[in-house]
């Protein structure tokens, strides 16, 4: 049964010279085992940033995925498809005060009214100090985050609910298998992954077509980025990341939303077995 996460017993023979940082997603908002990670980082002096997009409202041995104790930073996103959405948007959280300097210099340009390095010409002075973006959100899109992040537990929780339900009727099922949580870890359930068995895996675009047809809104997580045309542009080949590529030829993603009520959660199992038990 997979993670769907990076193999942490993999990282070490990876790990070069040039190796800077370490950047884990938590894949379907299952959290990676942050502390053995953090271990082989430090042993090599490498730092992690935790791709925390599908995690919020995650938890790692008890603690919330964003706390930073074993990373510099975690990043969240509010895209509409998240937990919580600001339409587009995210944020980024850091335990670290020059991270978090520099971070909001970053989202304007990289100018700043404090910390002069030149004598203030008045009170309009400002200056540059990075080239910077503008990565601003709109306080009216912040509004909504605030709003919505009120709502979290519950969205969470409503998540978990579905997931454990499917967890249930999936068990030991002979057609795919399902993503493995650790003992230490709550996933908040961002997507509720399919992996196919061996077998089927040749009858994955008939699946999805009919798991489609069946008025499912199924999805496949994800195509490995290097077999997108702009990473073959640049040389990386298929077979690079094994693994990657046979999680991809597994791997459906099925509905699980916070708005499903329980008859749509009946009829996604209903219509899964009716297309398996028909193939
Ligand atoms: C794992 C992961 N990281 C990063 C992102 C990017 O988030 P955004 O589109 O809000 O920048 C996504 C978006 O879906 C994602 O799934």
């Amino acid at each position: 049964m997979s993670t769907g996460n990076m193999d942490v017993s993999l990282i070490e023979e990876k790990i070069t010279d040039e190796t800077k940082l370490i950047v884990p997603v938590h894949y379907s908002g299952n959290p990676i085992d942050l502390k053995e990670l953090a271990s082989i980082a430090e042993d090599y002096n490498v730092k992690i940033i935790e791709d925390a997009a599908h995690a919020l409202g995650a938890l790692y041995e008890g603690e919330r995925i964003g706390n930073c104790e074993y990373s510099e930073m975690s990043i969240f996103s509010f895209h509409p498809v998240k937990h919580i959405t600001t339409g587009e948007g995210g944020m980024v959280l850091t335990n670290n005060k020059d991270y978090y300097t520099k971070l909001r210099l970053f989202r304007s340009h990289g100018v700043t009214k404090n910390n002069f390095v030149n004598e203030s010409d008045g009170d309009w002075y400002y200056e540059m100090h990075y080239l910077g973006f503008n990565y601003r959100m709109t306080d009216i899109q912040a509004s909504l985050g605030l709003s919505q992040l009120r709502k979290l537990d519950g969205f969470v929780a409503r998540r978990r609910y579905i997931a454990e339900r499917y967890d249930k009727v999936f068990k030991d099922n002979p057609y795919f298998e399902t993503i493995k949580v650790k003992d230490c870890c709550q996933s908040s359930y961002h997507l509720y992954p399919i992996l196919l068995n061996n077998e089927y895996q040749d009858k994955k675009k008939l699946i999805f077509s009919k798991l489609h047809s069946e008025g499912l809104g199924v999805q496949v997580h994800y195509i490995p980025v290097y077999l997108q045309p702009y990473y073959q542009n640049l040389g990386y080949k298929r077979g690079s990341c094994p693994v990657s590529e046979d999680f991809y030829k597994s791997e459906i993603t099925i509905p699980l939303y916070p708005g499903m009520s329980d008859s749509d959660v009946d009829y996604v199992i209903s219509k899964v077995f009716k297309v398996f038990n028909n193939l």
